[in-house]
């Protein structure tokens, strides 16, 4: 009888539990699929989400803001638990993550921060750290200049950015320009948004070759761009990865595998798996804790053609071809 009443109390507290786990309720506002990294990371968190046996309301805005504005709206209205939010430009968001702060919704933060961060409430932040990037690009770029013998030659220099006011792009580019200096002959002779997408890299990189008599090194913000240009300056006649020097940002499978084949020499780490801070920091607010407003940046490594070339500080950089079977994204 004993027994019984034990097993009846604990299969009472299971369901209790899994009743309780599919009452959470998780609105996530994506910005869109441009890349290899944002199709990783939408993956990542609806994947954790949905193997928490919570109930995910998804929506992507297809880089569109007011597409963001009103699925945060619709989140309010559906009286969600919690809220996921990227947003694709900085700017334009007090108003209504005021209104999510009013419905007292837990905001978490992942990848980009919004401009109003400091006026507005949220529960923690994770996300990359756009402006270390950026220099790790450039500094990357100026060792391995000189680690080949060209750090005395004047080396010119073009730079795809992604999609104009997004914190990723303008922190990057911040980055780029605060080091680039630091290396005398790197010449920045070109900057074009192209959107952090294959097909605007391509036609932005097509646009640099006519225009641009002699480009030495690309810094491609994101891999994409950097991968659509390899189309663009194989169609020119070039070789890319040796005509032009290739830097990219994410370090997604198809940048290591373009390294692999020496059609481009860098790529710097941005890692789009929050999955594991964000279902640590649902599960911990469920739990009544309190978090300060401390943004983590899970920010790793630079992998490359040749490895050992100092991207940071004490850093260096690992051979892509030794690691490309860790990587899943
Ligand atoms: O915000 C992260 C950036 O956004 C990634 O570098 C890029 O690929 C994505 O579109």
């Amino acid at each position: 009888m004993k027994r019984l009443l034990t097993v009846m109390l604990a299969l009472v507290l299971a369901l209790g539990l899994a009743a309780n786990a599919s009452a959470i309720t998780v609105g996530f506002s994506q910005i869109g699929q441009e890349s290899d990294w944002r199709t990783a990371n939408t993956d990542d968190l609806c994947s954790a989400i949905e193997a928490q046996g919570w109930t995910l309301v998804y929506d992507d805005a297809n880089q569109q803001q007011p597409n963001q504005i009103r699925a945060l709206r619709n989140f309010i209205t559906q009286g969600v638990d919690y809220i996921l939010f990227t947003g694709v430009v900085s700017t334009g968001w007090e108003e209504v993550l005021k209104e999510v702060n009013e419905a007292e919704i837990p905001l978490i933060l992942v990848d980009r921060m919004p401009d109003c961060a400091d006026v507005i409430d949220y529960a923690c932040a994770f996300g990359g750290d756009f402006v270390e990037e950026g220099r790790r690009m450039a500094r990357w770029t100026g060792e391995y200049m000189k680690s080949i013998g060209r750090g005395e030659e004047e080396i010119n220099v073009v730079m795809l950015e992604g999609t104009t006011g997004a914190d990723a792009a303008v922190g990057r580019t911040e980055g780029i320009l605060e080091v680039l200096p630091e290396y005398e002959n790197l010449n920045l002779v070109a900057q074009q948004s192209g959107n952090f997408t294959r097909a605007e890299g391509q036609a932005v990189m097509e646009s640099f070759l006519k225009s641009i008599d002699k480009i030495d090194v690309l810094l491609a913000q994101n891999d994409d761009m950097g991968l659509g240009a390899i189309d663009a300056i194989k169609a020119a006649g070039l070789v890319p990865g040796e005509d032009i020097i290739i830097v990219g940002c994410d370090s997604v499978k198809a940048a290591f595998e373009a390294i692999v084949a020496g059609e481009m020499n860098a790529t710097i780490e941005c890692t789009p798996l929050y999955s594991p801070f964000v279902i640590d920091a649902i599960n911990r607010l469920e739990a009544g804790e309190v978090f300060d407003k401390t943004v983590i940046h899970p920010e790793e490594g630079c992998f490359d053609s040749v490895g050992g070339i100092e991207y940071a500080e004490g850093k260096l950089s690992v051979k892509a071809a030794d690691v490309i079977d860790e990587r899943v994204y």
